[in-house]
């Protein structure tokens, strides 16, 4: 077992979200796409070929990109399958035990496949789980040749080489954020109209069910020069949305252009700036870090989407604070009061865990309570998974699988049909929809509302790109389907 060691901030010098279902489906909706860019500098015609298989949340599938940039200028293509590949990489997730499991089990595979049909395929292990387990990974499964942490990606040019010359096995699992965003381009290459950008990364709170403080380290801010560079190369490529992400993009706290240190809010209004951009999305926030400031932008800047996630994770104050999340209930609910007196209109969505460690049928019962007042228009909600060398592990009073299973499903039950009664209450109005792509049916194009919901209607394809207004006539708990306003 590897034992999980908290780092140090001040050595290091540097700083999941969520695989929760739908991040995990607009991860595979990315990769299958396939959503990876090539930067600018384009592969050679007799390219090599690189699979990046993407687990988990936001900050993984920006990762991705990323990695398929740095690959680029060294002759690398993506490809959408792993059959000819020259180089397989999976980009892990470890927040729960079986996003980490499906790992093991998709290595078998890839070493069955290289050993009948591709033996010079060379294969590496990025992400959270090669953070967290690193040698384990080439003990456990010797098919792979490189296990790069993700501070590291910027390095894997170099980590390639290494493999070529056949110097061993090949670990990079080094924490220094900053100088991985310092190394990386601010050059972008997106497939479509909404692209992430990584503003922070890394947590500071040591929740105690949570891998993130071990496996992506400190919380670090990427500076607004760096940040604004990106979104302005994202704008030019014809992005119209682009969506803030990193593990606490609330405490985001790094040098303004006038030397100052800007918060998030500050920084939101910096990006509104940049022409082309239209759309503003930002995720994921803790309750503790929402500053007046934020809540103020929320209510004014008209480019910020009207949906927030603002995970609260329980409803019982014991619970949370067994969870170190370091506020109550009480304070959840005044902020979300704030919020919403800032911007009626705001639709929110949260995470949920059951069944943490001393969790009784009550505490649960809090839980409900909490959704049923609140009010929730999409969330994301688990069974408490053990994560070996977090505190909440080695905590009495494990809570029995059966009794997590039961408590899931009243907690989804309300979450879905709160889910549904909000998706039906927009029936009737007009949405203005980003248009990106076609849908499944001929004829139809698939974008999404402010509040995030997948919409879809009939219309022209030259459509795609643009926003557009949308009459919504029907609502499932997912989706919606609607007509173009004339
Ligand atoms: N078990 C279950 N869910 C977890 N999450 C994080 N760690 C765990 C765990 N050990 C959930 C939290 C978090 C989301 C990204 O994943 O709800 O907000
Ligand atoms: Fe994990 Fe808590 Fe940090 Fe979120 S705030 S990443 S749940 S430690």
């Amino acid at each position: 077992m590897t034992v999980l060691l908290p780092r140090d901030k001040t050595a290091s010098r540097d700083g999941a979200r969520k695989a929760a279902p739908k991040a995990a489906a607009q991860a595979s909706r990315n990769i299958d796409a396939p959503h990876i860019a090539t930067g600018d500098i384009k592969p050679a015609k007799d390219a090599k070929k690189v699979f990046i298989k993407t687990y988990g949340c936001q900050m993984n599938v920006y990762d991705s990109e990323r990695m398929a940039d740095v690959l680029a200028p060294i002759g690398y293509a993506p490809v959408d399958v792993p059959d000819h590949a020259d180089l397989v990489i999976l980009n892990t997730c470890h927040i729960r035990e079986k996003a980490a499991e499906k790992v093991y089990s998709e290595l078998g595979r890839i070493r069955r496949h290289k050993t009948d049909n591709n033996p010079n395929m060379k294969v590496a292990v990025a992400g959270c789980v090669a953070q967290a387990e690193g040698e384990e990974i080439m003990r456990r499964a010797p098919v792979v040749d490189m296990v790069l942490g993700p501070q590291t990606y910027h390095k894997l040019p170099e980590m390639i080489a290494k493999v070529h010359r056949g110097t061993g096995e090949v670990l990079e699992t080094e924490f220094d954020t900053l100088e991985k965003f310092d190394e990386l381009s601010t050059h972008r290459n997106p497939k479509g109209f909404s692209a992430f950008l990584t503003i922070q990364e890394g947590c500071d709170k040591f929740c105690t069910f949570c891998v993130v403080p071990y496996t992506r380290g400190a919380e670090v801010s990427r500076s607004v020069a760096q940040i604004t560079a990106e979104a302005r190369s994202l704008a030019a490529k014809g992005v119209r949305e682009i969506t803030l992400i990193g593990q606490n993009v609330n405490a985001y706290a790094a040098e303004g252009p006038d030397g100052s240190q800007w918060s998030l809010g500050q920084l939101i209004e910096h990006v509104a700036l940049i022409g082309g951009i239209d759309r503003i999305r930002f995720t994921t926030s803790h309750p503790r870090d929402m500053d007046d400031e934020l809540i103020r932008v929320i209510g004014a800047q008209s480019k910020l989407m009207p949906y927030l996630h603002l995970p609260i994770q329980a409803g019982s104050d014991k619970i949370l604070r067994a969870m170190n999340r370091d506020h109550s209930y009480e304070h959840y609910k005044n902020l979300i009061a704030k919020i919403r007196a800032s911007r009626p209109d705001i639709a929110l969505s949260g995470d949920f865990i059951v069944g943490f460690p001393g969790e009784t049928e009550a505490d649960f019962e809090a839980t409900l309570k909490c959704v049923e007042e609140i009010g929730y228009a999409s969330s994301f909600s688990f069974k408490y998974s053990v994560r070996p060398g977090t505190p909440g592990a080695s905590l009495p009073r494990q809570v029995p699988e059966d009794v997590k299973s039961d408590r899931l499903k009243r907690l989804q039950d309300l979450l879905y049909a709160q889910q549904t009664a909000f998706n039906k209450s927009l029936i009737g109005r007009t949405l203005p929809i980003l248009v990106e792509g076609t849908a499944r049916e001929p004829g139809q194009l698939f974008g999404r509302n402010p509040y995030l919901t997948g919409t879809h209607f009939f219309g022209d394809e030259a459509l795609i790109g643009q926003i557009v207004n949308v009459t919504i006539t029907e609502a499932g708990v997912n989706s919606l389907i609607g007509d173009l306003a004339p």
